[in-house]
């Protein structure tokens, strides 16, 4: 092993790099750790347990499985702690600190002694930090997921995290469920440790890290619980030691290639809005930038395959017994680049070439069979969002695909949590919903674009209605409802322009939002809107400095690619 690996690695300085060896190798053996067993190469692993974060309940023997094919592959395994984002925990939501746990992540693999990282997370945020992190770092790293919870059970009826949350919720707000029926369910909804039991964020990101390369083909889906989830993580370990003698870095496997290969699956499985931003801030990190225009031609080319929730009906747990990011793959074989390389060094088309296995129709249908015929997603243009905006045409209505109707607006999140049960609030089924500063500046873009139907259409029957704004919504959430306008209102996009009771336009065909008013009169109402408060110390000023709208991700600008040459 050469001089700068392994426990060598990055000496700490004092100015006598002798000595910087002699103090290090010391203190490491009051862990007791042999002369001989330090001598190896290191992996270390990033692990992300925490007493707020439910879906990384099994960490530990995640960790404990990883060591084990470290050890079995001849190496030292090292675990170490980064900071852990539990979706549900976090105020005001978990987006502002994904920047922070990447920073954390990236800083951690670059400064310890490592000779590669296999990267532990699975919650919605976790996996996209550790891969930005990785990224930018650019030593030898694998992602290994937590896995999906199993579902629960309610009488006689599935139950998964967390549209069945959203469902239910939904069916209380409009009466048809009663109090001692929704408590019920809230310890029905959640029962197994792991990631969402839906195709929400987390498993969408499992399915992304998997086809970008990043994870070990096979193992986005394995359900955290399942022993295969350990067997996984022991492969892990030993392909993290197999990328120290044949070193292939992030910059290797991320490329744009298998960047466009994982909006593919994204569309594919209909996966989450939220993915869209994160894919795009992993990508930003390597300089790697996917287009609207070729987001949306994917998008045409490419049918939703995959019928789990929040779309469709399956949880994770039949979409990996259906055969998984696999079988996705191989129905769109002749869509996606074949010459892109995972962290085993196999090539996508080997991979897809030698294996084999059963498929249920049911889960995954082949290309010739779609759900539907289109991906799950878009990017929307029109005046209202000049910089873009997100559609998930999949789990939207499709008789309010083409419509035109009256603004109520809502100027923000306590406007909104103010009035939207108001009983005098001037609102029909017909209107469309606007939520403003509600985007990464203005409130660090909270899953609040599912604004909830009032209280009182819910109760006449009403299930979905347009609503738009620069908020995002849960991977999990359904609804005909537009995303991540951009640029945001607070920083002078178009959306702060609207009023209640003008009209707006949404063409799923033609994917546009417009605001049906004059130039002029846009131009006027732009100049008044004000400038959002900024905090003035900790991590939150840095984050009012430096986050990017969503079409970069949402990261800092000087993480980006970009940002790393800016003086
Ligand atoms: Fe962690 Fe849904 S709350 S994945």
């Amino acid at each position: 092993m050469s001089d700068d690996k392994g426990i060598r690695g990055g000496l700490t300085n004092y100015g006598d790099k002798d000595f910087a060896e002699y103090l290090r190798t010391s203190f490491a053996r009051s862990m007791g750790l042999s002369k001989e067993i330090l001598s190896k190469p290191i992996v270390g692993i990033a692990m992300t347990p925490s007493g707020f974060n439910n879906c990384h309940r099994s960490m530990s023997e995640l960790v404990e499985a990883v060591s084990r094919g470290v050890l079995a592959a001849g190496a030292l395994p090292r675990p170490f702690p980064t900071i852990s984002l539990g979706e549900v925990y976090l105020n005001p939501t978990s987006m502002v600190y994904r920047n922070l746990m990447s920073m954390d992540t990236e800083e951690m693999v670059r400064a310890q002694p490592m000779d590669a990282v296999v990267l532990i997370g699975g919650c919605d945020k976790t996996v996209p930090a550790q891969l930005m992190g990785a990224a930018s770092a650019n030593i030898p790293a694998i992602q290994l997921v937590t896995g999906p919870m199993m579902t629960g059970r309610h009488r006689g009826e599935r139950l998964g995290a967390c549209t069945d949350c959203r469902r239910f919720w939904g069916k209380y707000r409009a009466g048809e469920v009663e109090k001692d029926e929704i408590e019920q369910i809230e310890g029905r909804l959640a029962t197994t440790a792991g990631t969402c039991a839906v195709m929400g964020t987390a498993s969408t990101m499992a399915c992304i890290a998997e086809t970008l390369g990043m994870s070990l083909p096979g193992s986005a889906a394995i359900p955290a619980v399942h022993a295969e989830r350990l067997v996984a993580a022991e492969y892990s370990g030993r392909a993290a030691v197999n990328l120290i003698t044949n070193p292939r870095r992030p910059t290797d496997i991320i490329t744009e290639k298998s960047v466009e290969n994982a909006y593919r699956i994204l569309m594919a499985v209909s996966g989450s809005t939220n993915a869209i931003i994160h894919l795009g801030a992993v990508a930003g990190r390597l300089g790697i930038r996917i287009s609207n225009e070729r987001l949306n031609q994917i998008s045409d080319e490419t049918p939703v395959l995959v019928d789990l929730k929040p779309v469709g009906s399956g949880y994770m747990e039949d979409f990996y017994a259906a055969g998984g990011v696999g079988a996705v793959m191989r129905e769109l074989r002749h869509l996606l680049h074949l010459d892109t390389v995972n962290v085993t060094g196999q090539v996508l088309g080997d991979r897809l070439e030698s294996i084999s296995h059963w498929v249920d129709r049911n889960v995954i249908r082949s290309f010739d069979d779609p759900v539907s015929e289109h991906g799950g997603l878009i990017s929307l243009g029109g005046n209202l969002a000049p910089g873009g905006a997100i559609f998930k045409r999949a789990a939207a209505t499709p008789e309010l695909f083409e419509v035109e109707g009256r603004a109520v607006v809502f100027e923000g999140l306590e406007d909104l949590a103010k009035r939207i049960d108001d009983p005098d609030l001037d609102i029909e089924a017909t209107d469309i919903m606007v939520l403003k500063n509600a985007g990464p500046v203005a409130a660090g873009m909270p899953e609040a674009g599912y604004l909830p139907i009032p209280k009182k259409l819910a109760r006449q029957g009403v299930k979905d209605m347009v609503r738009i704004s620069d908020a995002r919504m849960s991977g999990t959430a359904f609804g005909t409802i537009v995303l991540h306008i951009s640029p945001e209102s607070a920083v002078g996009g178009p959306l702060a322009a609207v009023r209640n009771g003008d009209r707006i336009r949404l063409s799923v065909k033609e994917k546009t939002i417009d605001l049906l008013i004059s130039e002029a009169e846009f131009i006027s109402r732009i100049n008044d809107t004000a400038t959002p408060k900024k905090h003035k110390r900790g991590y939150r000023a840095l984050y009012d400095r430096s986050v990017l709208q969503a079409p970069d991700g949402c990261d800092f600008d000087f993480l980006t690619h970009a940002g790393t040459f800016q003086k």
